[in-house]
């Protein structure tokens, strides 16, 4: 047998592929219980429906039946999912429970997604060879009593834009206006968590505050930045989501929390009520933030090897470990370990996660493999 060529460029895939991970495909308010709805993740169509119970369930689009797409007139009827063609039924572990004949139901299953939510939104897994979902979703607010705000966009991009631009300490000063760009804490990893910690001054309007970014990353759909406003006695907390929906674009969900700490004698439920406005006002400053950045993500090209300089933030350092994410191209594309990578990469996978045990068609394709 002939092989290709070994690639030069190892992380060609990086450039190229979707990752693997938890990535945000709705606001939870999207998907009310009765209703159905489509959404896109990595190329792919995904249906999204909430039973009248209140129960989520993330599907692949076409029906096992004779492949009408379930999100083009299916509906929620009771616990079950109805397909628009042959009105056959799907039970909320996907099976097909029945047929409008009377007839026995083909033994037949949707291919379901794993899915989770947390503060707001709804994440569905996605992994180029099936395997289930390695780590799980933090949650800021369980309870859902904060006040937040939330806003979506689709826009060009890369998928590890969101969170390289978290650390790309180099562009805060030309494209945002920032002053006095520092690295607080250099990247850590631990498996798919990334933490950093970084510090600038200037937002706009306010021109000169200083304010301390705590960054979360985990996979590289998903960042948390907690910042923190001494001044103002603010912290806010952005949750800032990014998904890959086709080749060059990603659809941006964000969702913004503030808490305003208030002075010792200031009531409580004024503190209260200044951080249910704050966290619209912190969400509009990082809409701000974003339109300047869309149209150097829509435009830029990823260049595996880039030539950085002295004062560029921790670039190489987040896309070693971002690689993880990544299948590569070739079975021998591996990208090389690197120092970086052999001291912070955790060993082993962390428990699978929260979502149900469901499956997708990927995960059907690895249990066939493992079957067989
Ligand atoms: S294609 Fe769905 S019931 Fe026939
Ligand atoms: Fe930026």
């Amino acid at each position: 047998m002939i092989s290709d060529p070994p690639r030069a460029d190892a992380r060609a895939d990086m450039a190229e592929g979707y990752p693997n991970g938890w990535f945000v495909v709705a606001f939870s308010g999207d998907v009310r219980p009765g209703r159905v709805s489509t959404h896109r993740l990595a190329g792919e169509d995904i249906v999204l429906y909430r039973t009248e119970s209140g129960q989520l369930r993330a599907v692949g689009p076409h029906c096992p039946h004779l492949g009408a797409h379930l999100g083009h007139g299916g509906r929620v009827q009771g616990e079950d999912l109805v397909c628009p063609f042959h009105a056959f039924a799907f039970g909320p572990d996907g099976r097909c429970v029945r047929n409008a004949y009377g007839t026995a139901p083909p033994r037949a299953n949707l291919a379901r997604v794993p899915v989770t939510e947390a503060d707001g939104m709804i994440f569905a897994w996605r992994h180029a060879g099936g395997d289930a979902p390695t780590w799980d979703v933090p949650v800021f607010d369980p309870t859902g009593a904060a006040s937040r705000s939330q806003w979506a966009k689709t826009m060009g991009g890369h998928p590890l834009d969101i969170c390289e631009n978290s650390i790309d300490l180099g562009h805060f000063v030309p494209v945002h206006g920032g002053q006095n760009v520092t690295m607080l804490s250099p990247p850590v990893a631990d498996g798919p968590h990334l933490h950093a910690r970084i510090a600038f001054a200037g937002f706009y309007f306010l021109s000169g505050l200083h304010a301390e970014f705590d960054l979360h990353m985990y996979g590289v759909g998903y960042l948390a930045a907690e910042v923190t406003f001494p001044r103002l006695r603010l912290t806010v907390r952005e949750l800032v989501c990014w998904t890959p929906v086709d080749p060059g674009r990603q659809r941006l969900h964000k969702t913004t929390y503030a808490r305003f700490h208030g002075a010792k004698r200031v009531p409580p439920r004024l503190n209260r009520l200044v951080s249910a406005v704050a966290a619209p006002l912190a969400g509009l400053g990082s809409v701000l933030q974003i339109r300047d950045d869309q149209p150097i993500w829509a435009n830029r090209r990823y260049v595996a090897h880039p030539r950085l300089a002295q004062g560029d933030g921790p670039v190489m350092q987040y896309r070693r470990w971002a690689e993880q994410f990544f299948p590569p191209v070739r079975p021998w594309a591996s990208t090389p370990v690197t120092d970086f990578a052999a001291s912070q990469a955790a060993p082993a996978r962390q428990a699978a996660a929260t979502s149900e045990a469901a499956t997708t068609s990927e995960a059907a394709a690895v249990a066939e493999r493992v079957a067989s």
